[in-house]
């Protein structure tokens, strides 16, 4: 089967349901959607695509979030929080500082558990509820788990989540605690987690909602559609390029998905899909490895490390899936150093955007492209922001300023706030640390000061 951008629509097979089947994107095999469960191919163990007999046009939108885009999905409604409609941010100064023609911020930290898992899972739990399954699982470096949790607890149904030990940032596990999933601490990375639920799902013990589902990525397609629609309603035309983060690579493949069905219904000429660019952190790259090498397998990276845990992946399911769409769409793909990752990420701060690390990959790797030219100066982009701040505390921590410790007094507060350098606490606090470094007789200054200052201050309290 094509993955051809052109690829045209397809009749109905006779095992479709209401115009819905699944498909093997390597040999052609056609399945019932929902009579039995399947997760790759039972013929050739290929990726399964959900297909449409009437793919969507814009026309056929309408509602908010997800469910707008129910002409495009299995169903018409299902388990939500609800999820999607997220900003669009600008971000004049960025845009300026890296040189291109139009820069937004799709953030998709602002979905109800903080990442666009939701988006999947919406469509997948309402899935495992028509299928009539029992146990929910996934394997996940957090994010995931965190909306598997949540939207498993909205359901009724039970969670399982394999998270790999020590490597999960703490707000996501906070999450999934409290919305009442199992959480197995597995002694190996994502890729050895999702290997295990694999199993488990292959015995019937668990419905597994990893992006290996085809159902996940439906609702992950919609983030492709709204950047298309609120950016056509802002300038009148579809951005040039949409710049991600890659993990497992579901996304990429989600978003092209959406184009082709957009193509495939005449909605959206071929010329108008954006370019989809992908980007890795150096320390798991295996997709960006794939592509700079022209190859359509991804070689499996059995040692990955990156501070933007999320992407701490080395074997990407989806890029079956995902390579046709980089390649089909004039795209590429590119590594950034975790030290550009988390500039990137205060440079989204600072305009008021909170991202994780991994979302703020996005940024970094535009940056990196432009610098050496391969994105030129003319071009109108959007960059994917995959999960929120508060999802990864020690990391901001890391890339944020210290908290600086004052007195429980206005007077002295203030004399700080005016007088940062020589602020007699901030001072002395910074000056004592240096002094650890290196002993020396500002430090010795600073302290006396420091210190007469905290006898005058009991002194003023013993009076009041
Ligand atoms: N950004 C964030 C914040 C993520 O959590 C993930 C994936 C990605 C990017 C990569 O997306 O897999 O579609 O290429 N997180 C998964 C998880 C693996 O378990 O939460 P992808």
């Amino acid at each position: 089967m094509s993955l051809e951008l052109s690829a045209p629509a397809q009749s109905e097979p006779a095992c479709a349901d209401d115009g819905v089947w699944l498909e093997c994107i390597e040999c052609g095999e056609q399945f019932a959607p929902f009579d039995a469960i399947h997760y790759t191919c039972a013929d050739c163990d290929g990726l399964l695509e959900v297909r449409y007999a009437d793919p969507p046009t814009f026309e056929d939108f309408e509602g908010s979030g997800v469910w707008r885009y129910n002409a495009a999905l299995p169903f018409e409604e299902g388990v939500t929080l609800p999820e999607g409609d997220t900003p669009l941010h600008e971000v004049p100064r960025l845009r300026e500082e890296i040189g291109v023609d139009s820069l937004r911020i799709k953030h998709e930290g602002m979905n109800p558990t903080g990442a666009f898992k939701d988006r999947g899972m919406t469509v997948g739990v309402a899935v495992a509820k028509e299928l009539g399954v029992g146990r929910l699982a996934c394997a996940s470096t957090g994010n995931t788990s965190a909306a598997l949790a949540a939207y498993g607890a909205r359901g009724g149904m039970e969670t399982l989540v394999l998270l790999p030990s020590g490597k999960v940032a703490a707000g996501k596990i906070a999450q999934a605690s409290l919305h009442g999933a199992r959480i197995l601490e597995v002694d190996g990375n994502f890729d050895s987690c999702l290997d295990i639920v694999q199993d488990l799902a292959g015995l019937g013990e668990v419905y597994l909602l990893n992006s290996l589902n085809p159902f996940r990525l439906e609702g992950q397609k919609t983030i492709g559609f709204e950047i298309l629609e609120e950016h056509y309603e802002d300038y009148g035309e579809y951005p040039d390029r949409i710049v991600l983060p890659v993990g497992n690579a579901g996304n990429t493949a989600a978003l092209y998905k959406a184009f082709r069905e957009l193509v495939a219904s005449g909605a959206l000429d071929e010329d108008q899909v954006p370019t989809l660019t992908g980007v890795q952190a150096e320390g798991a790259a295996p997709m960006v490895e794939a592509v700079q090498n022209g190859r359509d397998e991804v070689r499996r990276w059995d040692d990955v490390e990156t501070r933007a845990t999320a992407i701490r992946i080395g074997n990407p399911v989806n890029a079956p899936k995902a390579l046709p769409g980089i390649y089909n769409t004039g795209g590429t793909a590119v590594a950034v150093s975790d030290d550009e990752i988390t500039d990137a990420q205060r440079q989204l701060a600072e305009a008021g955007i909170g991202v994780e690390p991994a979302s703020a990959a996005s940024v970094a790797g535009l940056r990196k492209l432009r610098a050496n030219g391969e994105i030129s100066a003319d071009e109108s982009v959007v960059c994917l922001t995959t999960g929120h701040l508060l999802k990864d505390p020690d990391a901001a921590f890391e890339a944020g300023g210290d908290p600086e410790p004052v007195p429980n007094d206005t007077e002295a507060v203030l004399e700080h706030i005016n007088d940062e350098e020589a602020g007699p606490l901030g001072g002395i606090t910074r000056k004592l640390s240096a002094a650890a470094d290196s002993p020396g007789v500002p430090a010795l200054i600073g302290g006396g000061i420091g210190l007469a200052y905290l006898a005058y201050r009991r002194l003023r309290s013993d009076d009041a």
